[in-house]
């Protein structure tokens, strides 16, 4: 399965795109293929449904690697209760035409101790888009952030949070294989 994963921050080292990044691993690891969208490296305009982004490579390049998906990952920082803006400004971009019926894993990261609140917001963008949320979620937050303030190469992911990211992504490509075929 070809699966697209949106890293929705624009800070540099977010510990929610090195989470995604741990994630994109992962699924390599069982021979899938990822299509890498990071929102820092690759910002997208202001979203105004009065303009046009026909000729705008980032806008269409981000769309027409959505609709080639087959299933989807977002990944967000906790921020005031909800996702951040720059991946809000991106959904907007898109519609059910790029998610209707793909499995769809939320994931983020949040000071506090779990970032139920951008999970829950995203879980209720993925529904008003058709796509179909996986049954579960990572969240890592306050000092589990500490694996992923690294780079890559030196995740040392802890037993427990590396179990339920484990779980929730079996979970979820299941879920992806099952509506896909
Ligand atoms: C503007 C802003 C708002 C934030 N709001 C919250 C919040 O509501 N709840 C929370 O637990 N943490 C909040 N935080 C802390 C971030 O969730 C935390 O630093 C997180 O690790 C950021 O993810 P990143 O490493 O991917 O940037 C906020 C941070 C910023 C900059």
């Amino acid at each position: 399965m070809n699966i697209v994963i949106i890293a929705g921050s624009n800070r540099k080292s977010a510990t929610s795109t090195h989470l995604a990044e741990y994630i994109a691993k992962l699924i390599r690891q069982r021979n899938h293929q990822v299509t890498w969208i990071d929102l820092y490296h690759s910002p997208l305009p202001f979203y105004s449904s009065d303009q046009s982004y026909a000729e705008i490579a980032a806008v269409t390049d981000f769309k027409h690697a959505i609709l080639q998906a087959d299933a989807v990952v977002l990944a967000s920082p906790e921020y005031h209760g909800s996702i951040s803006g720059v991946l809000k400004n991106a959904l907007d971009f898109v519609s059910k035409d790029h998610f209707s019926g793909k499995a769809v894993l939320s994931i983020s990261s949040a000071g506090g101790a779990v970032g139920i609140s951008s999970l829950q917001q995203l879980q209720a963008i993925v529904r008003n888009l058709h796509g179909i949320n996986a049954p579960e979620w990572i969240s890592i937050g306050g000092s589990q952030r500490k694996s992923f303030e690294a780079s890559l190469d030196v995740y040392e992911v802890s037993q427990d949070i590396d179990d339920r990211i484990h779980r929730a992504l079996g979970a979820f490509l299941e879920l992806a294989r099952l509506v896909r075929g």
